[in-house]
């Protein structure tokens, strides 16, 4: 059976079900991973955990090491990857507390190291990223939001922004053009780096406020850190029904 592995963002920097069996070094040859790699059994299911901002919460979405997480999952053995994103909602499906399984991303980052193909090359390589998202491990996901009775979209265009801070109102307006539905700053590069490293690659995208000009006034980190107690709570419940199959 395929190991899994869960990249935990803000809200998730911890897996209460997992039962821990061991943990892989965080040293790669692209530098040291946010955390160990935390390997573990759940339901009888191997299991992988990294905290992408570490453990605790300490490293902004700008700062992450995204190869080196990447490199020490795939080390560690893992098959296949489920990423838990916190996101702004941009279109009005996406209000509070809604889960989003993007099908698109547009990436808006900038200075990142988004490549393993940069030196010491026989060849240069161009990944293709057509679809940046593996559809067969976002029909699982997807099926498993239904079965738990999670409200979610099964579609949406993903916007990776390169924080820390947030957005202005213009910023989400010309993303609103662009065709974006959610915005994250830790999507990418993390897909493509997953892409890069041939693991299947899905992201669970919590909305945890409205992005900015889109709700009432200004976005307080106390009211996200509200929708993230519960929102978290049931991602933990997606992942474990995820595991069980
Ligand atoms: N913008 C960018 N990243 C985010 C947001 C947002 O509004 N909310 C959570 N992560």
């Amino acid at each position: 059976m395929n190991a899994l592995a869960i990249i935990g963002g803000t809200g998730l920097t911890r897996l209460p079900g997992l039962k821990r069996t061991g943990e892989a070094s965080s040293e790669t040859p692209f530098g040291t991973a946010s955390a160990p790699v935390i390997k573990g059994l759940m339901a009888g299911r191997e299991v992988f955990f990294m905290a992408r901002h570490g453990d605790p919460h300490r490293i902004p979405p700008h700062r992450v090491n995204y190869r080196a997480n990447l490199w020490a999952l795939k080390e560690a053995g893992a098959d296949e990857i489920l990423a838990v994103n916190a996101v702004g909602g941009i279109h009005p499906a996406m209000g509070v507390g809604h889960f989003c399984v993007p099908h698109q991303l547009i990436d808006y980052t900038w200075g990142r190291h988004s490549t393993f193909f940069e030196d010491d090359l026989d060849e240069v390589t161009h990944i293709d990223f057509t679809h940046p998202y593996d559809e067969g491990l976002r029909q699982r996901l997807i099926g498993v939001l239904a079965r738990v009775g999670v409200a979610h979209s099964a579609y949406g265009v993903y916007a990776a922004t390169q924080g820390p801070r947030l957005e202005t109102a213009a910023e989400i307006s010309l993303l609103e053009r662009d065709g974006c539905d959610i915005v994250g700053m830790t999507g990418m590069p993390e897909a493509a780096l997953a892409r890069e490293l041939q693991l299947p690659y899905a992201s669970l995208s919590l909305v945890v406020n409205p992005a900015a000009g889109k709700g009432k006034g200004v976005i307080t980190m106390a009211d996200i850190e509200k929708v993230m107690e519960s929102g978290m709570e049931q991602a933990r419940a997606v992942i474990n029904a995820m595991v069980a199959g």
